[in-house]
């Protein structure tokens, strides 16, 4: 078993005791950092900073150079999978992510490949490999994927969308269709997360970032049952370690308790859920993950503590002493002051040890 100088977030995830609370940021490596930019710019584009092993390694220890984070994210995509299996990723300035090809057909989703994440995503596996390395054990290395229903989308879509007009056409008029899909799909993620397990991954999210977008039914059919599955098929243990899963569906609030039921290890919210109600459901059965406001760093330095104090007695006002991890509620924009972030990042660590020093 490899020791880890710091292992508080794996312990909070798992629910034990820890001396204050795991802090780390959704979307850590990116560009509201000015040393990411020029990394990029270096890389030539986004793909190939994912790409390059010495460049995604740089980039996701950038942000640990700068803040006290508690877990490194390896520096990568949820579209990796949807282009190893033949759909042609690129990024159009300004536009997002985008394929050359969408998935609509029957036949479409009958010929898409069997992944075999070690050789189809090696760039991937090398990537945690080297960031292991690079760690040298300071904190732990969060592998991550999207969920079926969130590759989905952007599969039949052929990119972002608001609307999911083509994939909720399929999930109404054509359900077994999507049911394909999304099988498919959850096989490709366990292959690939069980790879990122054993290239290094300490522990793993799962980012369900359009499950919000689901009917209360459609959600439990079309996006939970995936990732249930999903944890079904996950390595738990590696290296003499529990490898912690945690599950983000955003939007998702209102489904915690079925999200329980999924064996995950802990629940990622989203600003709009209360952390104190949240607490409250669960009942100290999964640890939660969250839940800040991205915005609140645009805020004054003041502002940030003041919502960040306010976001830790709403996690241990029962009493808790672990069992939560301090996120933003979903990623960091690229318009927020890297000197906010240490505010949010410091705050944590010293206002905490008021319920748990
Ligand atoms: O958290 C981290 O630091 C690890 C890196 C990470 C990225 N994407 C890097 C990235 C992670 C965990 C992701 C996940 C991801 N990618 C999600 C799920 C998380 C979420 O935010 O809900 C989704 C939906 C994607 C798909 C994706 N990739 C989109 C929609 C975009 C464009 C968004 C934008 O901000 O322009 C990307 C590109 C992307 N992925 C960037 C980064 C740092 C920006 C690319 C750039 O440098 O221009």
């Amino acid at each position: 078993m490899t020791t880890l100088k710091n292992d508080r977030f794996l312990r909070a995830l798992l629910r034990e005791p820890v001396d204050t609370t795991p802090v780390w940021m959704m979307r850590q490596a990116g560009r509201y950092l000015p040393e990411y930019r020029a990394t990029r710019a270096q890389a030539g584009d986004f793909l190939s900073l994912c790409k390059n092993t010495d460049f995604a390694c740089e980039v996701t220890l950038q942000p640990l150079r700068r803040y006290a984070l508690d877990a490194a994210i390896l520096f990568s995509d949820i579209l990796t999978i949807p282009d190893a299996l033949g759909l042609g990723l690129y990024f159009e300035t300004g536009e997002g992510p985008k394929f050359h090809k969408t998935v609509r057909t029957e036949q479409e989703i009958a010929q898409l490949p069997k992944l075999n994440s070690k050789v189809d995503l090696s760039y991937v596996m090398n990537a945690v490999s080297t960031i292991r390395g690079a760690l040298g054990g300071e904190v732990p290395l969060i592998g991550f994927s999207g969920s079926p229903w969130t590759l989905a989308t952007y599969m039949v879509e052929g990119g972002s969308s608001k609307e999911f007009r083509f994939t909720k056409q399929m999930m109404y008029a054509q359900p077994e269709l999507l049911h394909a899909l999304l099988d498919h799909l959850a096989e490709s993620v366990i292959d690939y997360l069980n790879a990122q397990i054993e290239a290094g991954a300490q522990a793993i999210q799962i980012f369900d970032s359009w499950g919000g977008a689901l009917a209360h039914r459609e959600y439990q059919e079309f996006s939970l049952q995936y990732m249930q599955k999903i944890i079904a098929g996950l390595k738990r243990e590696h290296d003499g370690r529990k490898i912690p899963v945690i599950i983000f569906t955003k939007g998702g609030g209102q489904w915690l308790e079925s999200m329980v039921a999924t064996g995950a290890d802990a629940l990622g919210l989203d600003w709009t859920t209360s952390l104190a109600d949240a607490r409250q459901v669960v009942q100290g059965r999964v640890a939660l993950q969250g839940n800040l406001d991205p915005a609140t760093l645009y805020g004054s330095a003041a502002t940030i503590e003041k919502a960040v104090k306010t976001m830790l007695d709403n996690a241990y006002r029962n009493g808790e002493k672990t069992g939560y991890v301090a996120n933003l509620g979903h990623g960091i924009t690229q318009w927020a002051d890297p000197d906010h972030a240490k505010v949010f990042v410091d705050t944590v660590h010293e206002y905490s040890a008021k319920y748990l020093g």
